[in-house]
């Protein structure tokens, strides 16, 4: 019989639920919430309401998609934190409550491992490449920028870790204070391919180790755009392709400077990308061009599965039932944690 897992995720503003079956996946549905976008980030009390709203739809839409009776499921996975605390709350009580009402054990995910795992989705025609461990994982989003250590599914170590700023939220805070609309990194990375990186040089942090750090290049962005305004009032709407272009480029050399120390010192070339930073041209031109030349086996996952989905949750779970790491009902979300 086939082991069938619905995933749940709800840690921030994508409601999204997933059906993998013997690791291939089914269907994977999204819905976002649009209702952010006037407030330039994500209202937490909003994105939770509207999660409660989302959930049974979007769940009966994944089952419908895939093709499954809900009596076939045998785990229900979910997305225990790290996220917002209230958006968390409406995805644990459904899974909580669909697992009882099944009778079917409930399976706990950290979303972070989970976006590593990513990789390990299988379309229906099974030829997406997977990579062995153990492989390092460059994960960005919103609020992580780490390098990971993947010995296995289940044994993950944090090498490097920002100290202040995500990379996303570099994104994000340099493109609201140039105007553009939330979420930053989509339209900086269109408005970039248009623009000459070379024009304008920001500075780039140093920091020991494997760890990043983003807090120090938006204040320079920012400084630079203060003195310019001063000068030229229109100065970022005249300048705002190569102001992306700049920005984006030092953002993607900080992070595979580190990631390619990360490489030599450990001797590691299966290199994967996860997060939602990774929908990036620029980083995956960049994980490309490292591969030609430094022989890396790069490993960039399929756009649906880089931003917050439930695919990735279920291929987790499914790693954990196949192992009865199974979770307790009386289990509560948390808002953060390292893996
Ligand atoms: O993983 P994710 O969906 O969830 C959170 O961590 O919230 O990542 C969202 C982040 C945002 O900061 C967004 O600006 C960034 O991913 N992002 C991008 C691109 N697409 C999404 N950053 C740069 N280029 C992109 N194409």
């Amino acid at each position: 019989m086939k082991t069938t897992v619905l995933g749940i995720e709800t840690s921030c503003d994508d409601t999204s639920a997933a059906v993998i079956s013997d690791g291939v996946l089914l269907s994977n549905v999204i819905a976002g919430q649009a209702i952010h976008e006037a407030y330039g980030g994500v209202v937490p009390e909003l994105a939770s309401r509207a999660h409660q709203q989302n959930i049974i739809p979007v769940v009966h839409e994944a089952l419908k998609r895939a093709g499954i009776k809900k009596e076939e499921l045998s785990a229900i996975a979910f997305t225990r934190g790290p996220g917002l605390m209230g958006s968390l709350l409406v995805g644990t009580s459904f899974a909580k409550g669909f697992a009882q009402a099944l009778n079917i054990p409930l399976v706990e995910v950290n979303h972070l491992q989970a976006h590593v795992l990513a990789h390990f989705i299988k379309d229906k025609d099974g030829n997406n490449p997977q990579p062995k461990f153990p492989f390092l994982c460059l994960l960005v989003s919103g609020g992580n920028s780490q390098i990971i250590l993947v010995r296995a599914y289940n044994d993950m170590e944090v090498i490097g870790q920002t100290i202040d700023d995500a990379a996303g939220e570099a994104f994000d805070k340099c493109a609201k204070v140039m105007g553009l609309p939330y979420p930053g990194g989509p339209i900086i990375d269109k408005l970039a391919k248009e623009g000459n990186a070379a024009a304008f040089q920001f500075s780039k942090p140093r920091i020991d180790g494997y760890n990043y750090s983003f807090s120090g290049l938006k204040t320079s962005f920012l400084y630079t755009l203060r003195d310019k305004i001063k000068e030229n009032p229109n100065f970022v709407e005249e300048n705002k392709n190569d102001l992306c272009a700049a920005l984006q480029t030092t953002i993607i050399d900080i992070l595979m400077e580190k990631l390619r120390l990360a490489a030599k010192e450990l001797n590691i070339n299966e290199i994967a990308v996860a997060g939602g930073v990774s929908a990036n041209s620029g980083l995956r031109n960049a994980f490309l061009e490292h591969a030609d030349k430094y022989s890396w086996n790069v490993y960039i996952p399929k756009f649906a599965y880089t931003t917050d989905n439930a695919a990735m949750i279920a291929i987790t779970g499914l790693f954990k039932y196949n192992d009865n790491v199974f979770c307790d009902i009386t289990e509560t979300p948390f808002a953060q944690t390292i893996i």
